[in-house]
Protein backbone atom coordinates (compact mmCIF):
# COMPACT_ATOMS: atom_id res chain seq x y z
CA UNK A 1 0.00 0.00 0.00
CA UNK A 2 1.46 3.59 -1.51
CA UNK A 3 1.22 6.40 0.83
CA UNK A 4 0.91 9.82 -0.76
CA UNK A 5 1.93 13.35 0.21
CA UNK A 6 0.58 16.19 -1.66
CA UNK A 7 2.24 19.31 -0.72
CA UNK A 8 -0.08 22.15 -1.64
CA UNK A 9 2.27 25.14 -3.10
CA UNK A 10 -0.06 27.07 -1.16
CA UNK A 11 1.96 26.18 2.07
CA UNK A 12 5.03 26.05 -0.14
CA UNK A 13 5.11 29.53 -1.33
CA UNK A 14 3.84 32.96 -0.47
CA UNK A 15 0.83 33.62 -2.44
CA UNK A 16 1.25 37.00 -2.28
CA UNK A 17 4.65 37.36 -3.41
CA UNK A 18 6.23 35.26 -6.63
CA UNK A 19 8.58 32.89 -6.81
CA UNK A 20 8.77 32.79 -2.72
CA UNK A 21 9.73 29.42 -1.24
CA UNK A 22 8.62 29.23 2.34
CA UNK A 23 11.34 27.59 3.69
CA UNK A 24 10.89 27.39 7.35
CA UNK A 25 7.46 25.54 6.51
CA UNK A 26 8.63 23.23 3.79
CA UNK A 27 11.36 22.27 6.28
CA UNK A 28 9.09 21.63 8.99
CA UNK A 29 6.75 19.45 6.12
CA UNK A 30 10.20 17.31 5.63
CA UNK A 31 10.57 16.57 9.09
CA UNK A 32 7.43 15.77 9.55
CA UNK A 33 7.35 13.44 7.25
CA UNK A 34 10.27 11.69 8.08
CA UNK A 35 8.78 11.68 11.89
CA UNK A 36 5.62 9.76 10.69
CA UNK A 37 8.35 6.59 10.58
CA UNK A 38 9.21 4.30 7.61
CA UNK A 39 12.20 6.09 6.77
CA UNK A 40 14.60 4.01 7.27
CA UNK A 41 13.93 1.13 6.38
CA UNK A 42 10.95 0.42 4.91
CA UNK A 43 8.40 2.26 3.45
CA UNK A 44 8.54 5.87 1.35
CA UNK A 45 5.79 7.50 0.20
CA UNK A 46 5.08 9.26 -2.76
CA UNK A 47 5.30 13.11 -2.67
CA UNK A 48 3.54 15.12 -5.11
CA UNK A 49 4.28 18.93 -4.58
CA UNK A 50 1.99 22.43 -5.75
CA UNK A 51 3.32 24.99 -8.19
CA UNK A 52 1.76 27.78 -6.10
CA UNK A 53 3.22 30.97 -7.31
CA UNK A 54 6.12 29.28 -9.21
CA UNK A 55 3.65 27.58 -11.35
CA UNK A 56 0.91 29.87 -11.42
CA UNK A 57 3.04 33.39 -12.37
CA UNK A 58 2.76 32.01 -16.01
CA UNK A 59 -1.23 30.76 -15.39
CA UNK A 60 -2.37 34.13 -17.72
CA UNK A 61 -0.39 32.38 -20.64
CA UNK A 62 -2.61 29.25 -20.77
CA UNK A 63 -6.14 29.00 -22.53
CA UNK A 64 -9.10 28.16 -20.56
CA UNK A 65 -10.73 25.65 -19.56
CA UNK A 66 -8.07 24.40 -21.78
CA UNK A 67 -4.98 25.05 -19.85
CA UNK A 68 -2.73 24.61 -22.59
CA UNK A 69 -0.43 26.85 -24.61
CA UNK A 70 0.82 26.57 -28.04
CA UNK A 71 3.54 28.27 -27.41
CA UNK A 72 6.90 26.47 -26.36
CA UNK A 73 8.64 29.33 -24.92
CA UNK A 74 5.60 29.40 -21.93
CA UNK A 75 6.24 25.38 -21.83
CA UNK A 76 9.78 26.08 -21.15
CA UNK A 77 9.25 29.04 -18.90
CA UNK A 78 6.73 27.27 -16.42
CA UNK A 79 8.24 23.50 -16.52
CA UNK A 80 11.71 25.55 -15.55
CA UNK A 81 10.02 27.68 -12.42
CA UNK A 82 8.52 24.46 -11.57
CA UNK A 83 11.97 22.64 -11.81
CA UNK A 84 13.33 25.93 -9.41
CA UNK A 85 10.93 25.19 -7.09
CA UNK A 86 11.12 21.28 -7.02
CA UNK A 87 15.02 21.58 -6.68
CA UNK A 88 13.92 23.77 -3.22
CA UNK A 89 12.05 21.22 -2.06
CA UNK A 90 14.90 18.60 -2.58
CA UNK A 91 16.82 20.68 -0.28
CA UNK A 92 14.71 20.64 2.09
CA UNK A 93 14.34 16.90 2.24
CA UNK A 94 17.73 15.79 1.65
CA UNK A 95 18.69 18.37 4.84
CA UNK A 96 16.05 16.83 6.90
CA UNK A 97 17.19 12.95 6.05
CA UNK A 98 14.58 12.03 3.60
CA UNK A 99 15.28 9.68 0.30
CA UNK A 100 13.78 10.99 -2.37
CA UNK A 101 14.59 11.77 -6.40
CA UNK A 102 13.08 13.81 -8.40
CA UNK A 103 10.77 12.95 -11.33
CA UNK A 104 9.78 16.07 -13.64
CA UNK A 105 5.75 15.14 -14.47
CA UNK A 106 7.07 14.63 -18.61
CA UNK A 107 9.47 12.01 -17.90
CA UNK A 108 5.95 9.87 -16.52
CA UNK A 109 2.73 10.79 -17.66
CA UNK A 110 1.46 11.54 -21.14
CA UNK A 111 -1.67 13.20 -22.11
CA UNK A 112 -4.10 13.17 -24.59
CA UNK A 113 -7.00 15.43 -25.69
CA UNK A 114 -6.72 16.76 -21.77
CA UNK A 115 -6.84 13.08 -20.53
CA UNK A 116 -4.22 11.72 -17.93
CA UNK A 117 -2.21 8.65 -18.81
CA UNK A 118 1.36 7.31 -18.31
CA UNK A 119 4.62 5.60 -19.88
CA UNK A 120 4.49 2.91 -17.46
CA UNK A 121 5.09 2.38 -13.67
CA UNK A 122 8.84 1.60 -14.15
CA UNK A 123 10.79 4.82 -12.25
CA UNK A 124 7.97 4.77 -9.34
CA UNK A 125 7.79 1.26 -8.46
CA UNK A 126 11.91 1.01 -8.76
CA UNK A 127 12.18 3.69 -6.39
CA UNK A 128 9.83 2.98 -3.95
CA UNK A 129 11.44 -0.39 -3.70
CA UNK A 130 14.79 1.46 -3.38
CA UNK A 131 12.85 3.27 -0.32
CA UNK A 132 13.61 6.10 -2.03
CA UNK A 133 10.61 8.87 -2.62
CA UNK A 134 9.47 9.66 -5.44
CA UNK A 135 9.20 13.77 -6.13
CA UNK A 136 6.37 14.48 -8.71
CA UNK A 137 4.48 17.64 -9.28
CA UNK A 138 1.74 19.53 -10.99
CA UNK A 139 3.29 20.44 -14.15
CA UNK A 140 2.93 21.07 -18.10
CA UNK A 141 2.94 17.80 -20.21
CA UNK A 142 3.53 18.35 -23.95
CA UNK A 143 1.10 16.39 -25.76
CA UNK A 144 1.49 17.24 -29.00
CA UNK A 145 3.29 19.83 -31.35
CA UNK A 146 1.93 22.91 -30.64
CA UNK A 147 -0.27 21.78 -27.75
CA UNK A 148 1.39 21.81 -24.14
CA UNK A 149 -0.94 21.84 -21.19
CA UNK A 150 -1.32 21.72 -17.20
CA UNK A 151 -1.58 18.87 -15.35
CA UNK A 152 -1.96 20.24 -11.90
CA UNK A 153 -0.61 18.22 -8.39
CA UNK A 154 -4.15 17.36 -7.61
CA UNK A 155 -5.21 15.68 -10.69
CA UNK A 156 -1.98 13.65 -10.27
CA UNK A 157 -3.44 11.79 -7.57
CA UNK A 158 -6.59 10.29 -8.65
CA UNK A 159 -4.48 9.06 -11.60
CA UNK A 160 -2.23 7.19 -9.10
CA UNK A 161 -4.87 5.54 -6.97
CA UNK A 162 -6.17 4.12 -10.33
CA UNK A 163 -2.84 2.82 -11.30
CA UNK A 164 -1.22 1.01 -7.51
CA UNK A 165 -3.03 0.66 -4.28
CA UNK A 166 -2.58 3.61 -2.26
CA UNK A 167 -3.40 3.82 1.42
CA UNK A 168 -3.12 7.17 3.34
CA UNK A 169 -3.49 10.23 0.93
CA UNK A 170 -3.07 13.35 2.77
CA UNK A 171 -3.25 16.35 0.88
CA UNK A 172 -1.03 19.31 2.73
CA UNK A 173 -2.59 23.02 2.26
CA UNK A 174 -2.86 26.61 3.31
CA UNK A 175 -6.69 26.20 5.18
CA UNK A 176 -7.82 23.59 7.96
CA UNK A 177 -9.59 21.89 5.26
CA UNK A 178 -13.15 22.30 3.20
CA UNK A 179 -14.38 24.93 5.22
CA UNK A 180 -18.59 25.40 4.65
CA UNK A 181 -20.01 28.87 3.30
CA UNK A 182 -19.82 30.27 7.02
CA UNK A 183 -16.24 29.41 7.62
CA UNK A 184 -16.57 26.28 9.39
CA UNK A 185 -14.60 23.37 9.22
CA UNK A 186 -16.47 20.58 7.28
CA UNK A 187 -14.94 17.62 9.31
CA UNK A 188 -15.98 14.63 6.43
CA UNK A 189 -17.32 14.61 2.83
CA UNK A 190 -18.64 11.60 1.00
CA UNK A 191 -19.18 10.56 -2.32
CA UNK A 192 -23.10 11.83 -2.03
CA UNK A 193 -22.53 15.37 -0.47
CA UNK A 194 -23.38 18.22 -2.48
CA UNK A 195 -20.62 19.67 -4.66
CA UNK A 196 -18.51 22.62 -3.05
CA UNK A 197 -19.46 26.11 -2.53
CA UNK A 198 -16.27 27.19 -3.63
CA UNK A 199 -15.43 30.07 -0.79
CA UNK A 200 -12.52 32.04 -2.73
CA UNK A 201 -10.00 30.88 -5.24
CA UNK A 202 -12.31 30.64 -8.18
CA UNK A 203 -9.82 32.54 -10.79
CA UNK A 204 -6.75 29.86 -9.67
CA UNK A 205 -6.24 27.50 -13.09
CA UNK A 206 -6.04 24.34 -11.02
CA UNK A 207 -8.97 24.65 -9.00
CA UNK A 208 -8.06 25.74 -5.54
CA UNK A 209 -10.31 23.45 -3.02
CA UNK A 210 -12.73 22.50 -5.79
CA UNK A 211 -10.39 20.88 -7.33
CA UNK A 212 -9.27 19.46 -4.37
CA UNK A 213 -12.30 17.81 -3.63
CA UNK A 214 -13.02 16.21 -6.51
CA UNK A 215 -9.28 14.72 -6.65
CA UNK A 216 -9.94 13.42 -3.10
CA UNK A 217 -13.04 12.04 -3.83
CA UNK A 218 -11.76 10.01 -7.02
CA UNK A 219 -8.99 8.72 -4.69
CA UNK A 220 -11.21 7.49 -1.95
CA UNK A 221 -13.47 5.69 -4.38
CA UNK A 222 -10.16 4.33 -5.35
CA UNK A 223 -9.94 2.44 -1.73
CA UNK A 224 -7.82 5.64 -0.89
CA UNK A 225 -7.61 7.19 2.61
CA UNK A 226 -8.03 10.49 1.73
CA UNK A 227 -7.84 13.66 4.32
CA UNK A 228 -6.96 17.36 3.73
CA UNK A 229 -5.19 19.36 6.50
CA UNK A 230 -3.07 22.39 7.04
CA UNK A 231 0.09 22.62 6.47
CA UNK A 232 0.58 26.05 8.21
CA UNK A 233 -0.20 24.33 11.64
CA UNK A 234 2.78 21.82 13.55
CA UNK A 235 1.60 18.19 13.21
CA UNK A 236 -0.99 17.96 11.25
CA UNK A 237 1.05 16.44 8.38
CA UNK A 238 2.47 14.25 10.90
CA UNK A 239 -0.83 13.34 13.09
CA UNK A 240 -2.54 12.31 9.64
CA UNK A 241 0.45 10.28 8.33
CA UNK A 242 0.39 8.43 11.34
CA UNK A 243 -3.67 7.84 10.67
CA UNK A 244 -5.04 9.48 14.17
CA UNK A 245 -7.08 11.95 14.82
CA UNK A 246 -6.23 14.80 13.10
CA UNK A 247 -8.34 18.72 12.57
CA UNK A 248 -8.89 18.47 8.83
CA UNK A 249 -11.16 17.06 6.05
CA UNK A 250 -11.72 13.16 5.77
CA UNK A 251 -12.99 12.26 2.19
CA UNK A 252 -14.51 9.09 2.26
CA UNK A 253 -14.89 6.50 -0.23
CA UNK A 254 -18.40 4.78 -1.39
CA UNK A 255 -19.55 3.29 1.89
CA UNK A 256 -20.10 -0.52 1.71
CA UNK A 257 -22.96 -2.43 1.48
CA UNK A 258 -23.98 -4.03 4.65
CA UNK A 259 -23.65 -8.35 4.36
CA UNK A 260 -27.14 -9.58 3.16
CA UNK A 261 -28.24 -12.54 5.68
CA UNK A 262 -27.48 -15.89 4.21
CA UNK A 263 -26.02 -14.61 1.04
CA UNK A 264 -22.10 -13.95 -0.36
CA UNK A 265 -20.61 -10.98 1.18
CA UNK A 266 -20.75 -7.64 -0.77
CA UNK A 267 -18.26 -4.85 -1.17
CA UNK A 268 -18.34 -2.03 -2.88
CA UNK A 269 -16.45 -2.25 -6.62
CA UNK A 270 -13.67 0.26 -5.33
CA UNK A 271 -12.57 -1.88 -1.95
CA UNK A 272 -12.72 -5.08 -3.93
CA UNK A 273 -10.79 -3.97 -7.03
CA UNK A 274 -7.84 -1.81 -6.03
CA UNK A 275 -7.23 -2.69 -2.35
CA UNK A 276 -6.18 -5.80 -3.40
CA UNK A 277 -4.41 -5.44 -6.69
CA UNK A 278 -0.60 -5.71 -7.18
CA UNK A 279 0.92 -2.80 -8.10
CA UNK A 280 1.08 -2.28 -11.24
CA UNK A 281 -2.34 -2.75 -11.89
CA UNK A 282 -2.32 -0.08 -14.99
CA UNK A 283 0.78 0.58 -17.43
CA UNK A 284 -0.84 3.01 -19.73
CA UNK A 285 -4.41 4.33 -18.89
CA UNK A 286 -4.41 5.89 -22.48
CA UNK A 287 -4.99 2.66 -24.05
N1 LIG B 1 -14.78 25.82 0.61
C1 LIG B 1 -13.48 26.10 0.76
N2 LIG B 1 -12.82 25.69 1.86
C2 LIG B 1 -11.51 25.97 2.02
N3 LIG B 1 -10.76 26.64 1.10
C3 LIG B 1 -11.38 27.06 -0.02
C4 LIG B 1 -12.75 26.80 -0.25
N4 LIG B 1 -13.09 27.32 -1.46
C5 LIG B 1 -11.98 27.88 -1.96
N5 LIG B 1 -10.94 27.74 -1.11
C6 LIG B 1 -9.59 28.24 -1.37
O1 LIG B 1 -8.77 27.15 -1.72
C7 LIG B 1 -7.44 27.46 -1.28
C8 LIG B 1 -6.61 26.20 -1.27
O2 LIG B 1 -6.38 25.79 -2.62
P1 LIG B 1 -5.03 26.26 -3.35
O3 LIG B 1 -5.08 25.72 -4.74
O4 LIG B 1 -4.82 27.72 -3.19
O5 LIG B 1 -3.93 25.54 -2.47
P2 LIG B 1 -3.03 24.29 -2.82
O6 LIG B 1 -3.76 23.34 -3.69
O7 LIG B 1 -2.53 23.82 -1.51
O8 LIG B 1 -1.85 24.97 -3.64
P3 LIG B 1 -1.35 24.55 -5.15
O9 LIG B 1 -2.58 24.59 -6.03
O10 LIG B 1 -0.36 25.63 -5.50
O11 LIG B 1 -0.76 23.21 -4.98
C9 LIG B 1 -7.65 28.09 0.06
O12 LIG B 1 -6.56 28.90 0.44
C10 LIG B 1 -8.93 28.92 -0.18
O13 LIG B 1 -8.61 30.24 -0.57
MG1 LIG C 1 -4.45 23.99 -5.71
Amino acid sequence: MVTIVKLGGSVLTDKTRLFSFQEAVASRLAAEIRQAGGIPPGDVPVIVYGTGTFGKAYARHYSRPERSTADWRIFQLTTAAIRRLGEEVSRVLHDEGVPHCLIPANALFCQRQGRLGWHGPGPLARLLECGVAPVLCGDVLAEERGCFRIVSSDDIIPFLSEVMPVGPCVFVTDVDGVLDRHGALIAEIGQADAPLASVGGQDDITGAMDAKVVAARLAARNGAAAVIVNGRVPGRLRAALRGGPVVGTRVTGPRAVAPVTGGPRQDTPATAGSQSAPFPVTTDALS
